[in-house]
């Protein structure tokens, strides 16, 4: 990868608290309490565990959010140190989770809504260069959690494109579920997204069609024609379609700890080697090494530039 090139990926969406508690066997009763042995916290939704893995990587990034206006909002602020001082304040409570882990190693996540729910077009466009410089890209996840920015979709993302940003997008799971209604109104603005970056459930929500093939391939065709749908199949690695063509990589075999942000840390791979100028096919094998790095970890940690360099000459 060229690293003279002076392009910048920006980060937009969804950055919250993550606190994760761990066992849980039995669920209190109301009225009760039970007491764990082990919880960490940490920075977390699908824009922070990316930017977080961005800046181990030492890509040039920046996270594009909001913030809330309680004791955390600070606290997760000094995670973001060259950002942050551009995000809006909003008087509310900071946006977290609760993740409870099961002894099968299941979780059940609680979540506020608190200040992602507030971030506007407004807020992100605010944040980032009027005209995009050469290969600059613009990621937007937390899709469906960040709702006032979702309603904005259709206008914010062909904004970017009139800017001269490359477009991708990760949606995420709807906590509504998918339905025609929401497939229609996420049709108005597939034309101006190059990438979609989704998992294989999500595909095949997103698209509604029988087989995973048949979805990827249908998104494939929807896109602006200068991307990808990019499908991360857990294990299995992730592929990648285009109306002409298919590719894979396959997965790192590593011991997982622990799987939270494994997209995320996916995407933050597979971005930075298309803002470096690398082809599709890399770019897979970039995503899939930062995330087994990742998932791998304990506490959570990202491979740093030279690492991922290494590690991609391996394989
Ligand atoms: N068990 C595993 N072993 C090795 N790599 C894995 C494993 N699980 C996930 N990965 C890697 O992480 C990538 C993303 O994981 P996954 O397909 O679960 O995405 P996701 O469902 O979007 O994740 P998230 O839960 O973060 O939203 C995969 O494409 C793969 O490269
Ligand atoms: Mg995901």
């Amino acid at each position: 990868m060229d690293r003279t090139l002076h392009a910048t990926l920006y980060v937009v969406g969804n950055i919250n608290v993550d606190l994760i508690m761990s066992t849980l066997h039995h669920w209190p009763a109301p009225g009760t309490e039970a007491m764990l042995e082990h919880s960490e916290l940490r920075p977390g939704g699908s824009a922070g565990n990316c930017a977080l893995a961005l800046d181990a990587m030492q890509v040039p990034h920046r996270a594009v959010a909001n913030q809330g206006s309680d004791g955390f909002a600070s606290w997760l602020a000094g995670y973001f140190p060259n950002s942050a001082g551009h995000w809006p304040r909003y008087p509310c409570e900071t946006s977290l989770t609760v993740a409870v882990t099961h002894p099968d190693d299941e979780r059940s996540f609680i979540s506020n809504q608190g200040h992602i729910v507030r971030l506007s077009a407004d807020d992100v466009l605010q944040q980032l260069p009027p005209q995009a410089k050469p290969g600059d890209i613009v990621l937007l996840c937390g899709t469906f959690l960040c709702t006032r920015l979702l309603e904005a979709y259709p206008a914010l993302l062909a904004t970017l494109q009139q800017r001269g940003f490359r477009v991708a997008v990760d949606t995420g799971w709807p906590p509504q579920d998918w339905s025609d209604v929401l497939r229609q109104q996420l049709s108005g603005w597939l034309a101006h997204c190059d990438w979609l970056l989704l998992n294989e459930v999500e595909t095949l929500g997103f698209a509604g069609l029988a087989t995973l093939e048949e979805c990827a391939r249908s998104l494939a065709t929807r896109l602006s024609g200068k991307g990808a749908c990019v499908v991360k199949c857990g294990s299995a690695g992730a592929k990648l379609w285009q109306p002409d063509g298919h590719l894979q990589a396959a997965a790192r075999a590593v011991t997982v700890i622990d799987t939270i942000g494994a997209g995320d840390s996916f995407n933050a791979g597979f971005l930075s080697a298309l803002l470096g100028g690398e082809t599709a096919q890399t770019a897979l094998r970039w995503g899939v090494e930062v995330a087994a790095y990742a998932i791998s970890s304990s506490p959570r940690q990202y491979p740093n530039w030279r690492t991922l360099q290494q590690r991609i000459k391996e394989c």
